[in-house]
């Protein structure tokens, strides 16, 4: 019978609390907090740690209730013990540590990254090794996965994450946050062809990218714009929009190919490639990734959304996987803001 596990994830802006059995995923809340940083213009750390603290209990509570179980129920609880910002990763491993301490439970840290490289495993029938694309708000590496603590980082951004790129051109031109969904649907109606936005350091080999450089263009672009015809007219927007989100997909799927090419040297019996992160959610980057991997005869997996942004599922899973493996945390499992794969 496969363990049921609590998983907490708290290292961003998201207090989240879910219930795992297998790959039976029982319940996942999720509690966003944008409203309280959107006068901000970011995540404010402070404000992002009071939150997570004073919502968690009721998280836990609200991901018990939904999977019908009892504390005592659960077979371990597993906790975000990095990277993020610093005062939510700590409020997270405190209840963690509480819950566990309180009910006799093994306790499970888990990476933050480990959780989302591992999610492919939770929704589909997955082998190690498989590659990896982690792309959000925070994160953007490559990754070669071979087991729940053995990661290979084959490269990664260089300045800014594409989400990130994607919400500062959003704001540039005047769009909703996140940038991302607002970026996509402006592109719709625009031209991908009128503006020639660089394509950052794809004459370089190897796996790493670079996105500051590209939202740079497109500022300077918006620049030139406002000071030919006095602002910005509708279709412009859109042609900006299609044109930085054809350069972020071209990119993306030129250093994929290269990635893949590193990871063929495995020779893995059964080739695949996943991804997650918020800006898996841009249909133009998951057709064009598709089209690729198909060309490349790897199965594409991409979960389903919910489970590709921050949750506490990936926690629980990845949580699992370790308690498999052997793995324990002690009460004096501490919070790591940085903890690279
Ligand atoms: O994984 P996530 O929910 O949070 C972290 O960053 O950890 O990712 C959020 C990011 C935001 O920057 C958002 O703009 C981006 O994902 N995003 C998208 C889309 N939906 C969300 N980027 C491009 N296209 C989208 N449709
Ligand atoms: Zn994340």
């Amino acid at each position: 019978m496969a363990r049921t596990l609590l998983g907490i994830e708290s290292s961003c802006d998201d207090t989240a609390a879910a219930l795992v059995r297998g790959r039976e995923v029982l319940s996942s809340v999720v509690a966003g907090q944008g409203g309280l940083h959107a006068a901000y213009g970011g995540v404010v750390p402070e404000i992002a740690a009071r939150a997570h603290a004073e919502t968690l209990d009721t998280v836990v509570a609200e991901a018990l209730r939904t999977a019908g179980l009892r504390l005592a129920e659960v077979d371990g609880i597993a906790v975000t013990a990095g990277p993020g910002l610093i005062g939510g990763v700590l409020a997270g491993v405190m209840t963690a540590k509480a819950l566990a301490a309180a009910t006799g439970k093994p306790l499970i840290g888990v990476n933050h990254l480990a959780g989302h490289a591992l999610t492919p495993r939770l929704t589909d029938d997955l082998a190690y090794p498989y590659l990896m694309l982690l792309v959000s708000g925070g994160h953007c590496q490559f990754l070669i996965v071979r087991g729940a603590e053995d990661f290979t980082r084959l490269g990664g951004t260089i300045d800014d994450a594409p989400g990130e790129a994607f919400d500062k051109v959003a704001r540039l031109l005047g769009l909703a946050q996140p940038g991302g969904p607002s970026v996509e649907a402006a592109a719709e109606a625009g031209d991908p062809a009128r503006f020639a936005l660089p394509r950052p350091l794809l004459d370089r080999p190897g796996c790493d990218l670079s996105f500051s450089g590209l939202k740079t263009a497109v500022l300077r672009e918006r620049d030139r714009l406002v000071a030919a015809q006095g602002g910005l007219w509708r279709q412009d927007r859109a042609d900006l929009c299609a044109s930085f989100q054809a350069a972020v997909r071209d990119v993306l799927v030129a250093k994929t190919r290269r990635a893949l090419d590193r990871y063929a040297e495995e020779s893995p019996a059964a080739p695949a490639c996943a991804v997650a992160g918020g800006v898996a959610a841009n249909r133009s980057l998951r057709a064009a990734l598709a089209a690729s991997c198909a060309e490349a005869g790897v199965q594409f997996v991409a979960p389903p959304l919910a489970l590709c942004t921050d949750n506490a599922a990936m926690i629980a899973y990845a949580g699992q996987e370790l308690m498999e493996a052997g793995h324990r945390s002690g009460l004096d499992l501490g919070a790591r803001p940085r903890w690279p794969l």
